[in-house]
Parts: C-alpha cells; sequence; structure tokens
C-alpha cells in the first residue's frame, strides 16, 4: 500500500518542514488538497503554495483539486511541480480536454468520485486516465468518518479497466485510520490519502509503518 499524507493537516505556518517530515516519515506520496470555495464548502492553497513547498521533497506531488475549473488551472499546477493531477468527474470543466492539457504537461491524470456519484461515471475516461480516486467522505474537510459503503466502487472500477487493457491505481481518500485501512486494501485500494491518522498521531513515522502494516 502507498500512503499519501494529506498537507491538509498539517501546520501551514511551516507547511515546507511538514513535507521534509513527512518524506523522512516514510510517506510514498504527497497529497495536496486543492480547494475553491466553489466546488466545495471550504478553500485551501493554490499553486503558488504548491511551488514554495516543492524543493523540500522528491517525492511525487499528487494534487487532489476540489475546484469547479480544473482545466483552466492546470497550466499553473504543472508548473508548480505537480506529478499527479486528479480532478473531479463532477466538475464544470470538459473532462477529456482536461485529461489531455494535463497529458500534455508530461502529468499523470487522475479522475476522482464523490460519496453520491456511481463508480460508472468515471468508465467513459478511465482509458485516458493513470488513476482512480474513490472519495470515502464528503469533500471538503479533514478529520471525517470513513464511509465504507464506497469502496464497493473500486472493484466496479478494476474489472472495467481489465476489460480496457488498462492498469490505473485506485486511491482512497478520506477517514482512513488504523482502523479503516485493512478494509480499503481488501477493497483493492493501492494508495491511501491519511491526514488526520498521520499529522495528529504522536510519531508520524510509527503512524505510517503501522497503517502499511495492517495492508499484509
Ligand atoms: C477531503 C480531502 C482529504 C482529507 C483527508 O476533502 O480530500 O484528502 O484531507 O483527511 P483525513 O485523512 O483526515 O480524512
Ligand atoms: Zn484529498
Amino acid at each position: 500500500m502507498l500512503i499519501a499524507p494529506s498537507m491538509l493537516s498539517c501546520d501551514f505556518s511551516k507547511m515546507g518542514a511538514e513535507t521534509e517530515k513527512m518524506d523522512k516519515a516514510g510517506a510514498d506520496w504527497i497529497h495536496l488538497d486543492v480547494m475553491d470555495g466553489h466546488f466545495v464548502p471550504n478553500i485551501t492553497f493554490g499553486a503558488p503554495v504548491i511551488k514554495w513547498i516543492r524543493p523540500f521533497t522528491k517525492l511525487p506531488f499528487d494534487v487532489h483539486l476540489m475546484i469547479s475549473d480544473p482545466l483552466k488551472y492546470v497550466d499553473d499546477f504543472a508548473d508548480a511541480g505537480a506529478d499527479y493531477i486528479v480532478f473531479h468527474v463532477e466538475c464544470e470543466s470538459d473532462i477529456e480536454k482536461t485529461i489531455d492539457k494535463i497529458h500534455s504537461k508530461n502529468i499523470k491524470a487522475g479522475l476522482a468520485v464523490k460519496p453520491k456519484t456511481p463508480a460508472e461515471a468515471v468508465f467513459p475516461y478511465l482509458h485516458k486516465v493513470e488513476l482512480a480516486l474513490v472519495m470515502t467522505v464528503e469533500p471538503g474537510f479533514g478529520g471525517q468518518s470513513y464511509m465504507a459503503e464506497n469502496i464497493e466502487k473500486i472493484a466496479k472500477i478494476k474489472a472495467e479497466a481489465k476489460r480496457l487493457g488498462k492498469d490505473i491505481l485506485c486511491q482512497v481518500d478520506g477517514g482512513i485510520n488504523d482502523k479503516t485501512i485493512a478494509h480499503a486494501y481488501q477493497g483493492g485500494a493501492d494508495v491511501c490519502v491519511a491526514g488526520t491518522a498521520v499529522f495528529k498521531a504522536e510519531d508520524s513515522r510509527k503512524a505510517i509503518d503501522n497503517l502499511k502494516e495492517l495492508c499484509k
């Protein structure tokens, strides 16, 4: 299991140091939650902040765009150093154009589904993306409870990807902790995002090690 700590739960006054800390603690990716106060009822940070913290680690930057018009900002996030740009199938941008734009910047593209959106919503685009993100909370805030029923979407997405002869990563985001990660793993998750479980732990390294250990 790959673990992607969500910087949404870090101390924003020292985001560079917090990023470095996650690298040293054994994180696989750095998950960056971008919110625009329109697609979700919360505002976080944008591309300039990501650019500032980019030099603090060589780990992949997994940028989760919870914004209404991702197409408009692909250039900015690409230039800021994103390795994955993941956006929502429920957004207002043209989905195919957004995926193509991401790929034109040599970045991997991912599509996310909110809890109320069926897995089938991503099927028309699966042949074009490298990652599918299944949300296990309503996007907008860290620290919410895991909605287990969403995990069923992973098997559906993986079956469709297999049918298309396409290898994609499935990521789970929301409420992942030592009580829930085994369920996501058994459901087929390849990458788990964890904010609260890693940042609020006394020892982030132990927390990440433990999450990985629970997926064996
Ligand atoms: C929610 C974000 C998540 C969130 C995860 O909108 O996409 O990445 O920060 O936080 P936890 O792990 O605390 O649920
Ligand atoms: Zn996220």
